[in-house]
């Protein structure tokens, strides 16, 4: 299996609730190395570009609220297989269908508060590392 990368965001719920640590530590015990991280205030601009895809949803105006109601950790992360990987340990989007173990499930308060964003392919992962984070700010 291929070494890959995935992107992260550590949401504002999970850092308002000092679980920066926490969420971190499940994914490094998932196999995910952390590459590149930086805790970040993310614009009203960013996160509506971020979540473009979602812009004709009716939860946009909230999510571009909720995503820059706090402080967020944007993270690259590498391992194998990154972004099922990433995935897996995530959990269902909403933490109501979520397995035992993941992190949604262990942390996440609502299907919007959810503690953890994660790329959904390798393309997607591609595009969102490059919206955050330059090549030589990624250190493998
Ligand atoms: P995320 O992986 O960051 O991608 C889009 C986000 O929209 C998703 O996680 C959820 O937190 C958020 N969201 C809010 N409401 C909904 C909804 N009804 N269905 C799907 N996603 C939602």
């Amino acid at each position: 299996m291929a070494v890959t990368r995935t992107f992260s965001i550590i949401k504002p719920d999970a850092t308002r609730r000092n679980l920066t640590g926490g969420v971190t530590k499940m994914l490094e015990d998932a196999g995910l190395r952390i590459v590149a991280s930086r805790r970040i205030r993310m614009s009203e601009d960013q996160a509506k570009s971020f979540y473009e895809v979602h812009k004709d949803r009716p939860f946009y105006g909230e999510l571009v609220d909720f995503m820059t109601s706090g402080p967020v950790v944007v993270q690259v992360l590498e391992g194998e297989d990154a972004v099922k990987r990433n995935r897996d340990i995530m959990g269902a989007t909403n933490p109501a269908e979520a397995e035992e173990g993941t992190i949604r499930k262990t942390y996440a308060e609502s299907i919007e508060a959810n503690s953890v964003h994660g790329s959904d392919s390798d393309e997607n992962a591609a595009k969102e590392i490059s919206f955050f984070f330059t090549e030589d700010e990624i250190v493998g």
